[in-house]
């Protein structure tokens, strides 16, 4: 019997795929193109503690092997997500990770404090809630004068800390492939407390429209996704694989079932689809019963037979 099955940090997720961050809204808006009870498990939007209205101008750009956005986490705040969000994404059999993002040090640490203290008021209630956080480290530091706290390992250790402090949920820390030094980043991560690492967030990058001689986007860069990233997202999670011993989860630019299985060779534990949502709306669906086809013809029974064969 072939099993696709994996446990992250107590979650059992029924396949290896989650989509990603931002690219699935609460798991509704594709609901009715495939039933989100097929995947592993949705990462909702980023939230933030209050609600965020998001970047002016263009937000999206296509690329020739990707997409470029600058959304600006647009989101209806934390106490909406729980409030409006919740019930209907945890109505299908799929595992819940909460993304959390925050300016500053406090609102990390708040924002994840209400959702875990909702998941144990549900779960009194023999209700679910949140089955995992995963915390967006890419986020522009106010303090450090926009910064994102994602690049230097002891500006992101303060969050990591902090946040592991009040939040008993399983927690993944997201790192950004714009990190000083992404190993090092996810050493820390494990040193913390972190029961997983995801990876890899946008690539800061640049698109100008020579007509009118400015940046398409009105804070200059956006993130860059697709594609494009997959070959450079691929050695970070093979690299950082190999220096921690909690599961690595990992993305970028994974758009086939050979992509998938290249993560599990290089490591991952599970992985994350994010732009192939943008591209074709049935994503989902087509890996999950692509992957069971794949494990069929290879006679793989489970995917640890080729986790980290690499
Ligand atoms: C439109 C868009 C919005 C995103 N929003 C978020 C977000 O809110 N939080 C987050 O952690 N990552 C966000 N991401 C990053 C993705 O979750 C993912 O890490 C990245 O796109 C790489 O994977 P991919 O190449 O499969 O898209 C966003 C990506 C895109 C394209």
């Amino acid at each position: 019997m072939i099993s696709m099955a994996c446990n992250i940090a107590g979650v059992a997720f029924k396949n290896p795929i989650i989509m990603a961050s931002g690219t699935f809204g609460f798991g509704r808006e594709y609901a009715e193109f495939y039933s989100p009870e097929l995947l592993g498990g949705i990462v909702g939007k980023g939230l933030t503690l209050h609600p965020k209205a998001g970047n002016m101008g263009s937000r999206i750009h296509e690329t020739a092997s990707g997409m470029l956005n600058s959304v600006g986490l647009e989101n209806p705040g934390v106490a909406a997500f729980l409030k409006d969000e919740l019930d209907d994404m945890t109505r299908w059999n799929t595992a819940v990770i909460a993304n959390v993002g925050g300016s500053n040090l406090e609102e990390y640490v708040q924002a994840a404090a209400m959702i875990t203290e909702n998941a144990q008021k549900r779960r009194t209630m023999n209700r679910r809630g949140v089955d995992m956080l995963e915390l967006n480290i890419s986020c522009p530091n106010v303090k450090q004068g926009g910064m994102q706290f994602g690049i230097q390992t002891e500006v992101a250790r303060d969050v990591v800390r902090q946040v592991r402090n009040v939040t008993a949920l399983p927690l993944v820390v997201k790192l950004s492939p714009n990190a000083e030094n992404i190993t090092q980043m996810a050493v820390m991560c494990e040193e913390e407390g972190a029961d997983g690492v995801s990876l890899i967030n946008t690539f800061s990058a640049m698109k100008i429209d020579i007509r009118r001689r400015r940046s398409v986007f009105a804070n200059t860069y956006a993130g860059l996704s697709g594609p494009a990233i997959k070959p450079i997202a691929l050695r970070m999670v093979h690299q950082v694989a190999q220096a921690v011993s909690i599961p690595v989860i990992g993305m970028g630019g994974i758009s086939s079932v050979e992509d998938i299985i290249e993560f599990i060779m290089a490591g991952a534990a599970a992985i994350q689809v994010g732009t192939y949502n943008f591209v074709h709306l049935h994503a989902g669906s087509e890996l999950v019963y692509g992957l069971e086809q794949w494990m069929q013809r290879e006679k793989v029974q489970s995917l640890d037979e080729i986790r980290g064969i690499l």
